[in-house]
């Protein structure tokens, strides 16, 4: 069957992840995509998610959120363009559920794991490219911008979150992919092209 390839990108916020995503799909001429929100009733959730006037939502729900908005990217979005023979190219995953819902708000990983498989059919990125920026550099970047839900959280969340993806990373490095991201875009971008290509032969 002639499949396309389903890639993902991950990080902490600000690590210049989004940059990769558009280059690398450009290259590839992927669908680019992202999660939460590459769909309309995806972003309908995103706005939920990221609002800081909700302060009140609880890690179940915002785990809820994260997986509908994932099974309806799925079905609507990933699967058909995969089985039209498209690379999928995508800014977050499922792994973002694991890091930030699992080692970010302490969820079960095992349920969260469970939950999401079923969101997405079973359906998981082939390759997974995280690009690694020392979280403290992260943390200034923040401070210039308008921050939203997410980035309101403080120093723990977002060092529990960076050993999470690191972890999971150690744990299946046939799927992983560690990058450095504080080399400069261009540069990056080579390195990102070259793993690409040796790993999936695209
Ligand atoms: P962004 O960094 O791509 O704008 O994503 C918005 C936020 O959503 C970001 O802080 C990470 C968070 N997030 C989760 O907590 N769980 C998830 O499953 C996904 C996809 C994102």
């Amino acid at each position: 069957m002639n499949s396309g390839k389903y890639i993902a990108f991950e990080g902490l916020e600000g690590c210049g992840k989004s940059t990769h995503v558009k280059r690398l799909a450009t290259r590839l001429d992927a669908v680019m995509t992202r999660e939460p929100g590459g769909t309309v009733v995806g972003s309908m959730l995103r706005n939920i998610l990221v609002d800081p006037a909700n302060t009140n939502l609880s890690p179940r729900a915002e785990a809820l959120m994260m997986a509908a908005d994932r099974a309806q990217h799925i079905a609507e979005l990933v699967s058909p363009s995969l089985a039209a023979g498209r690379h999928v190219v995508s800014d977050r995953s499922v792994y973002s559920s694991l890091a930030y819902q699992g080692y970010g708000r302490e969820q079960d990983l095992g349920e969260l794991k469970k939950l999401n498989d079923w969101a997405l059919n079973g359906v998981w990125p082939e390759l997974v490219i995280y690009i690694e920026v020392p979280t403290e550099l992260l943390l200034e970047r923040l401070k210039k911008r308008e921050l939203d839900r997410f980035e309101r959280e403080n120093r723990e969340f977002f060092v529990r979150v960076a050993a999470g993806f690191l972890q999971m990373a150690t744990e299946d490095p046939t799927r992983w992919l560690v990058i450095d991201g504080t080399p400069p875009k261009d540069e990056l971008e080579n390195v990102i092209s070259a793993a690409v290509q040796e790993r999936l032969g695209i």
